[in-house]
């Protein structure tokens, strides 16, 4: 039987140097509590650290926990935030410097640069469209660079309403606009978005901001879900990312399976099914040693 696994699946680089960071940082404190330190800083992220159930689980009992608000944040007294690869708005920054609290940024530089693009073109008096899902924490944070003078677009309706009118934009003198992407968001959708936005009369320079890794993993599992003749996808089963990496596998191989750990999986589906090559892919937020687990046991049993 040959196992072929996606070399993209699982992490891509902003998360995995995210979740990294904050085993790094529950691991000192072990360290220093274990050497029997009496004044050790709690670790904190703000916000969970990744959407994976079995990760948050394992982080809180060594000790990290999770910061779900500012509110929250501004009780702290002292501790260690991490800020998680989503990224956060200035105004966070500005409650931790106000609070004195030590903090350690792991925002994805790719999310950091549209912060930076964002925060510029606003300052040059440009008003920000940020196209992507305004309740998803990184356009959130992203928003938060922006000054007040910015939207969120997320569909079709989003957009031929801003055509329709704006009024923070009916100054002639004012009218130039800034488009940016969240990184994940699909890049067809981003294009259609903005083609109708570009029909206006406004003048507007896009940066097209998504991330590649989410489409290298999705072209990867298509490619590897054609060549075999089952494919295991791993991932959470609220995860969006996992359930679309599914749905293209599952068209290029019907055979596909969709699990979350190993218990799901059920090897004698596969050994009916006589099966010869299987595929393994991952959503971005499965750790790796679940992917392992699951590859380990695939090659076991046949
Ligand atoms: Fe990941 Fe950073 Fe791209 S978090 S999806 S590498 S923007």
């Amino acid at each position: 039987m040959e196992i072929k696994l996606a070399k993209s699946a699982g992490f891509c680089f902003g998360v995995k140097r995210a979740v990294d960071m904050v085993y790094e940082q529950a691991q000192k404190r072990e360290e220093r509590l274990d050497a029997g330190e009496e004044q050790v800083p709690d670790i904190y992220t703000f916000g969970p650290v990744i959407h994976n159930e079995e990760v948050v689980k394992d982080l809180k009992k060594r000790g990290v926990k999770v910061l779900r608000t500012e509110e929250e944040l501004k009780t702290l007294e002292d501790g260690i935030v991490i800020i998680r690869s989503h990224g956060v708005g200035e105004h966070i920054y500005e409650t931790i410097r106000e609070k004195g609290l030590e903090y350690i940024d792991m925002t994805c530089p790719f999310v950091k640069k549209i912060h930076n693009i964002v925060k510029r073109e606003s300052e040059a008096g440009k008003y920000i469209i940020i196209i992507g899902d305004p309740n998803h924490p990184e356009v959130i944070g992203i928003r938060g660079w922006a000054g007040k003078r910015a939207c969120v677009i997320e569909n079709e309706k989003d957009a031929r309403e801003f055509c329709l009118g704006n009024t923070e934009l009916d100054d002639e003198s004012d009218n130039k606009i800034c488009i940016v992407s969240q990184t994940t968001f699909n890049y067809n959708k981003f294009k259609y978005l903005v083609e109708i936005l570009l029909k206006t009369r406004y003048d507007i320079s896009v940066l097209n901001t998504i991330c590649n890794a989410t489409k290298e993993r999705q072209t990867e599992a298509e490619h590897i879900a054609n060549e075999v003749d089952a494919m295991i996808v791993i991932g959470d089963k609220h995860s969006s990312n996992t359930q679309k990496l599914f749905e293209i596998c599952k068209k290029a191989c019907e055979n596909t399976y969709y699990i979350q750990t190993l218990d799901d999986l059920n090897m004698n589906q596969l050994k009916l099914k006589s099966v010869e090559a299987v595929g393994i892919t991952a959503g971005a937020s499965t750790p790796n040693n679940i992917i392992e687990e699951v590859q380990n046991n695939v090659r076991l049993n046949f």
